[in-house]
């Protein structure tokens, strides 16, 4: 019998913020391929009786390119394993789910998503920040931090009044914000920073678009972070000190 992959979110890195569905394929699966940006998810996995196998990154660098992880899925699937795909957040926001299914759908493999809470929402909320509040910009558009040059039209991002969620936007934070001042945003707009989002060491670095960058230098904020561009971060002061 054939077996099935299943693409699951493992959410923001707590084990009482996964799905029961993502608990259930977890705890019955055979294969586990995971990512690293799973928090204590991880310990869960060594519960499992599922064989593990980490395809996250190392030192920046990942130790699998996305062809030979395609194909382990398929590989394994074909062997009649129950496979699960384990990766943060959602596996179809910034996560590359998107290309697994279309391998798997082409390979002929049975596939199921099972979705996680994003990062994208979470960890600002986790900082007090709602990504859309009635009283500010009226939609939330969420960007890679990877693409400020190439693909973005920021003369379009800089005019449209939404909140803007950057992943992966550490390292060209200056860049960013740059591009959004040049092509017309207020360098006043807000700016929260927050890292390591619902891990014990996490921490919100607050700005502006003009002194953001600075900031996340002298403060030393390393990876993952998550990036809120907009007023509603004015609300993480009226709310940052009630009990979670
Ligand atoms: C490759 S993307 C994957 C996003 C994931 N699929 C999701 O839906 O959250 C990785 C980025 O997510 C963000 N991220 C994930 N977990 C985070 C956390 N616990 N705290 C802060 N940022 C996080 C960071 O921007 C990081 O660079």
């Amino acid at each position: 019998m054939p077996g099935k992959v299943f693409i699951v979110g493992a959410g923001p890195g707590k084990r009482d913020l996964l799905t029961l569905k993502a608990l259930k394929v977890i705890m019955e699966a055979d294969v586990i391929l995971y990512d690293d940006l799973i928090g204590e998810v991880v310990d869960l996995l060594k519960e499992t009786k599922a064989q593990l196998i980490s395809v996250g990154k190392r030192k920046g660098v990942h130790k699998f390119e996305q062809e030979e992880i395609n194909k382990m899925l398929s590989e394994l699937a074909k062997k009649g394993k129950k496979v699960v795909r384990l990766k943060g957040g959602d596996p179809f926001v910034f996560g590359r789910g998107g290309e697994e299914i279309e391998y798997l759908a082409k390979e002929g493999i049975e596939f199921e998503y099972v979705p996680g809470i994003t990062s994208a929402i979470a960890v600002p909320g986790a900082a007090g920040i709602p990504v859309t509040h009635r009283n500010f910009d009226p939609a939330v558009v969420f960007i890679t931090g990877h693409e400020s040059k190439s693909r973005l039209n920021w003369e379009a991002l800089a005019k449209l009044n939404a909140t803007i969620v950057v992943l992966m936007g550490l390292s060209n934070i200056e860049n960013i914000c740059k591009n959004l001042i040049q092509h017309g945003k207020d360098p006043e707009t807000p700016v929260a920073v927050i890292e390591k989002g619902f891990y014990q060491e996490q921490r919100v670095i607050e700005g502006n678009l003009s002194n953001i960058a600075e900031k996340v230098r002298e403060e030393n904020v390393s990876p993952p972070a998550v990036i809120v561009i907009g007023k509603v971060v004015e609300i993480r002061e009226r709310v940052k000190n009630f009990p979670k």
